[in-house]
């Protein structure tokens, strides 16, 4: 699909979109249709309880007086609550109502709202990016797919005035959005086809965008000492990687060290083993979602040019149990020196991250480092599908993070560390164990990952289990794959680690 930008004009033919806001009242755009419709609009309001809500949408087929061959009025509810997230969702709604109509071309026309936050160009250049982050489709394997149930509209076009500033606005959100479904397409591929080498190509793509990429392989890992990430690579036929991917986007900054980012990237997390039951093993898939994350962001920073230095860094493993699996027991020793029992090796990302973030902090000296994992089922428990569960050892990190995430739309809780729940992590013959007890399982998780973090670096844990994938479509998030933490990430390295 492809999005232009024009000045307001009614289209010759296909959908139009228009607006209302609360109580009904007709955008500029919708009160002419209305006027040339000989007020088809407001009568079709009056037959139904269409109210101008944010969310409310009601279509008129076939109209005469106007050549649009539907008009569809999508609620964008009171003008003072109109930001962002409002005209993102207006462009996703507005995507979802013309896009199966048959027709090949639709407009959206943006008109002006008094008393909103938004100028005329920022909320069309947010409608265009609602409408592509909504368009996402994850269709490559459905051979036998009829063409009636494909989008038809080739072609979206948002009217408005200001629509240079709109087009050069929506640029960069355009390279988010090439990073959001990176990340879409690298959680939904199965697990045959994203494994770690596989995996870590992808991370390679990125050098064509000046991404400086490294990846390393299970000898130059073994000679790092990375015993808990190769242990939990060890029962499986797939070997492990460590992509590294570079983005030196500020290299004039006086401050050289960089931000980062490190993901657990588990292509498929069969608990090894301490194997899952089968139901919804599948889902396990996107146990590399942190990873994918990583990979999105960086493609993301580094397609709108990014004025910040940042490293991102995925630690790739399969987890497998076989006759060279990891045992309940083990003892692995860490890069950092520090030695783990495996009391349940299906509690694996941690092992991983322990390695990853430990070679990131040593080899890269960022200020703050951000990981990103599918840890915990616990996390799903406390948090269900709306927040990422967030762990942290800098207050700031937090307010930014929170900030940046009710900005966005992914937003994070903030959740409790603390030297109790450290203790339940001790072991008796090795420095840690792996799991703590019963209870609050991702904060022992946390703690677990705490260990790996040098004093002086801030650091920020996102348990993404809850929020990864989602079963219903959201405005602008299709069912599937949610790639929560691009546009997260993006918009925390925005408005605090830019120019
Ligand atoms: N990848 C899982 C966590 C997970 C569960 C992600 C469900 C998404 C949906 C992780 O590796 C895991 O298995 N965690 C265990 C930890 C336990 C053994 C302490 C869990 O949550 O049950
Ligand atoms: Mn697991
Ligand atoms: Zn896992």
């Amino acid at each position: 699909m492809k999005i232009s930008f024009s000045s307001p004009s009614l289209p010759r033919t296909g959908p139009l979109v228009v607006g209302a806001l609360s109580g009904g009242e007709l955008l500029y755009t919708a009160g002419r249709v209305d006027k040339a419709t000989n007020g088809a609009l407001t009568r079709a309001i009056n037959a139904s309880r269409f109210k101008g809500e944010a969310g409310q949408s009601l279509t008129v087929m076939a109209p005469s007086g106007i050549s649009a061959t539907r008009i569809v009025l999508i609620g964008i509810g009171e003008a003072e609550q109109v930001n962002e997230l409002v005209a993102q969702g207006f462009g996703g709604r507005a995507w979802k109502a013309v896009a199966g109509t048959g027709a090949k071309s639709a407009t959206i026309a943006i008109d002006p709202i008094k008393g909103a936050k938004l100028k005329t160009w920022e909320f069309s250049a947010n409608t265009a990016y609602g409408a592509r982050l909504r368009s996402y489709r994850f269709d490559k394997y459905l051979t036998r797919e009829k063409t009636e149930g494909k989008p038809s509209v080739t072609t979206l076009t948002v009217a408005s005035r200001e629509s240079s500033e709109a087009k050069k606005a929506y640029r960069p959100m355009a390279k988010v959005a090439d990073g959001v479904f990176m990340t879409r397409d690298l959680v939904s591929e199965p697990a045959n086809v994203i494994y770690p080498i596989s995996l870590a190509e992808q991370a390679r793509s990125l050098s064509k965008l000046g991404v400086k990429v490294s990846i390393l392989d299970e000898k130059q890992m073994a000679k790092l000492n990375m015993g808990a990430l190769l242990g939990v690579a060890q029962g499986s036929a797939n070997k492990p990687r460590l992509a590294v991917m570079h983005w030196n986007g500020a290299p004039q900054a006086k401050n050289k060290r960089p931000i980062a980012f490190v993901g657990k990237g588990v292509t498929f997390d069969t608990g090894g083993i301490s194997i899952k039951p089968a139901g919804g093993m599948e889902d396990m898939k996107w146990d590399m979602g942190g990873a994918g994350v990583v990979i999105g962001l960086m493609k993301a920073l580094a397609g709108r040019k990014a004025k910040t230095n940042a490293v991102g860094v995925v630690g790739l493993v399969e987890n497998m149990p076989s006759s060279t699996a990891q045992r309940p027991g083990d003892i692995v020793k860490t890069m950092s020196g520090q030695t783990v029992e495996v009391i349940n090796t299906d509690a694996e990302g941690r092992l991983v991250l322990a390695d990853a973030m430990w070679f990131c902090q040593k080899r890269y000296k960022p200020h703050t480092l951000i990981d990103l994992a599918t840890l915990t089922g616990a996390i799903i428990v406390s948090l269900g599908n709306e927040n990422a569960g967030m762990f942290a050892n800098d207050e700031k990190i937090c307010d930014m993070l929170t900030v940046a995430g009710k900005a966005v739309g992914e937003t994070v809780w903030r959740m409790p560390l603390g030297d109790g729940y450290d203790r339940l992590i001790n072991s008796d013959i090795a420095d840690m164990k792996n799991i703590g007890g019963r209870w609050a399982g991702s904060i022992t998780a946390a703690q677990f990952l705490k260990r790996f973090i040098k004093e002086d670096v801030k650091w920020a844990h996102l348990d993404i289990a809850g929020v990864t994938w989602s079963n219903k479509d959201t405005p602008t998030v299709p069912k599937g794959g949610t790639a929560f933490g691009v546009r997260l990430l993006d918009q925390l390295v925005a408005k605090n680690y830019e120019g």
